[in-house]
């Protein structure tokens, strides 16, 4: 019996050294598995804009910018008729919507600084300090959410269009300059993550190229405007909006950096663009299609000079950098970049193939045609939105390529997210129960992950958007929200996706934290 005892307890005891043996193996190897890529420093955050969320179009000093006049002349282009002058009033309803921050957890806040409000005439007028009691106040709210600051996201006084056409004029560089001294002066001593421009490709190929945003310029075919050059005047735009952002880097670098310890950068639009073939051409096409959207803004800003493709093509068109402004950009170099990513794009090469006309097959946007299909086949899953397309497989290719083209600069995902269109059918509950923007963000942020694993040098990432709010040209009507707003009585409601981002960032802390024990344990 004694024997039979010991022969059971050992055969216990074996099976459960085994068993745990086996479970510290499985359980390692799913730390591992499981582990996240995300650093502690790691931004998770939401991202918001002046013109789109603060409204107050007329408080406190602030004057006319571009898009409220754009939107009261223009109401007719805007789909529903909308506009920014209440939008969803973050102006007065800032301590809400930080506490929505808080539910969610995230650490940082992007927002931009509205010019008009700062300085509602540029350099011909005065420091308006209500403007800087606004964001100085808001700033000081935030307490340990990061504010992550855009110094200029698409809106600027009127008046500088009127006098002397804004970006198309150096003075814009100057102007630009301005303001952000300005706004490192008051708010550097808190703000550790500026931004300079948002997005230059996209609003001036909007703005310029096609003339569907203000100051409404294009030439024919690519637009219906009365006035403009679609074959010169983006290229022109784009000049002085990387010189005056040189010129910002630069006086940040000389004259608040080293006390104030912060980092600046600049924002582009991404779209991962796929050939629609394995021939040479279609190859080139899509690169070529890079180089006509965010390499036009990043080269110059990290090596000095326009992509090679741009200069073939458009030839005297393209604006040439002095040998001094070259040597600037490349000693005030941005210290990381600015990801915005939506979306991806078949490419078909129109520059020796002959090819349909089409979004991309211009001269001024590089002979590339962009498509949503090959055949029957859709890149990613089509959506309600043209443009939107679901391909988290081409932002890990999208982020592989910025490593390659600019090797260890520091990105931040700047924004990312699910536009909602909203029909006429469409209803609240609908809206709320967003399980298409839970597929979309946890399909991006794995694709994410996966581009850290290979080696991208990514630093935080910003949902677009913490709420509903006025989206250009789609007015009210294209949700980006994780909350929802009623445009009625501006009430935030969080949608299925505030809780689903909530549970991932802890997660991410979590894992983190088991990453660490299992770290010292290994010790
Ligand atoms: C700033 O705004 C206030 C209103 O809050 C206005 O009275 C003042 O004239 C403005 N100052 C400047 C320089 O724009
Ligand atoms: C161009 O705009 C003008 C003025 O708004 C309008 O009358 C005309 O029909 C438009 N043409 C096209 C081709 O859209
Ligand atoms: C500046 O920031 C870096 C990294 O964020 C930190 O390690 C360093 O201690 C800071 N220096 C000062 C003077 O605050
Ligand atoms: C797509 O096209 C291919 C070849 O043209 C065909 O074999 C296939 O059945 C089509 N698939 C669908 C879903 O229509």
């Amino acid at each position: 019996m004694l024997t039979m005892t010991s022969f059971v307890i050992i055969i216990i005891v074996y099976s459960l050294l085994f068993h745990v043996y086996g479970l510290q193996q499985t359980s390692s190897h799913n730390i591992q598995e499981a582990s996240s890529p995300f650093p502690s420093d790691f931004l998770f955050g939401t991202a918001s804009s002046a013109y789109q969320y603060e409204g107050a179009f007329l408080t406190d000093g602030k004057s006319l910018n571009n898009w409220d006049v754009f939107t009261h002349e223009h109401s007719g282009e805007i789909h529903d008729g909308s506009n920014g002058d209440t939008s969803v009033d973050q102006y007065h309803r800032f301590m809400e919507d930080i506490q929505l921050m808080n539910f969610l957890g995230v650490n940082s806040y992007r927002f931009s600084i509205s010019w008009s409000r700062v300085l509602p005439r540029g350099r011909f007028g005065g420091i308006n300090y209500s403007g800087i009691k606004y964001y100085n106040i808001l700033i000081d709210t935030l307490i340990r959410i990061k504010p992550f600051v855009t110094l200029n996201h698409v809106d600027y006084p009127q008046e500088l269009e009127m006098r002397f056409q804004s970006w198309l004029s150096p003075e814009m560089q100057k102007e630009f300059t301005h303001l952000a001294d300005i706004c490192f002066k008051h708010f550097g001593d808190r703000v550790k993550y500026w931004t300079t421009i948002n997005e230059p490709n996209q609003q001036l190929i909007l703005s310029y190229l096609w003339g569907i945003f203000p100051p409404s310029r294009c030439s024919s075919p690519y637009g219906n405007c009365s006035q403009g050059n679609s074959e010169s005047e983006p290229f022109i735009a784009a000049h002085n909006m990387i010189l005056a952002h040189a010129k910002a880097v630069t006086i940040y670098g000389t004259k608040y950096q080293k006390e104030q310890n912060g980092s600046i950068g600049i924002v582009v639009q991404t779209s991962w663009f796929e050939p629609i073939s394995d021939s040479f051409e279609d190859k080139e096409a899509a690169e070529r299609a890079q180089s006509f959207y965010s390499n036009w803004i990043l080269d110059p800003i990290i090596y000095g000079e326009y992509p090679k493709e741009m200069a073939t093509i458009l030839g005297p068109a393209l604006p040439q950098f002095s040998s001094n402004e070259v040597k600037n950009l490349k000693n005030y170099r941005a210290d990381f970049i600015g990801i915005n990513h939506y979306t991806s794009y078949f490419i078909q090469d129109c520059l020796i193939s002959t090819c349909t006309t089409g979004y991309g097959a211009s001269k001024a946007e590089g002979f590339a045609l962009k498509l949503d299909r090959k055949g029957n086949v859709s890149i990613g899953e089509l959506t309600d939105v043209d443009w939107q397309h679901i391909d988290p497989k081409g932002f890990r290719k999208m982020l592989n390529y910025l490593k390659h083209r600019y090797p260890n600069i520091p990105m931040f995902i700047t924004e990312n997210g699910f536009g909602h269109l909203q029909k006429p059918e469409t209803t609240v509950k609908e809206l709320l129960h967003d399980t298409k923007r839970i597929q979309y963000m946890s399909g991006y942020l794995e694709a994410l992950q996966a581009a850290m694993r290979d080696g991208a040098n990514v630093k935080g990432y910003f949902a677009w958007s913490l709420l509903d709010n006025f989206e250009w040209l789609y007015g009210h009507k294209l949700r980006f929200g994780l909350f929802h707003v009623d445009y009625t009585t501006l009430k935030r409601t969080p949608k299925q996706s505030a809780s689903w981002y909530k549970n991932f960032i802890e997660e991410q802390v979590n894992t983190r934290d088991l990453m660490d024990e299992s770290y010292i344990f290994n010790l």
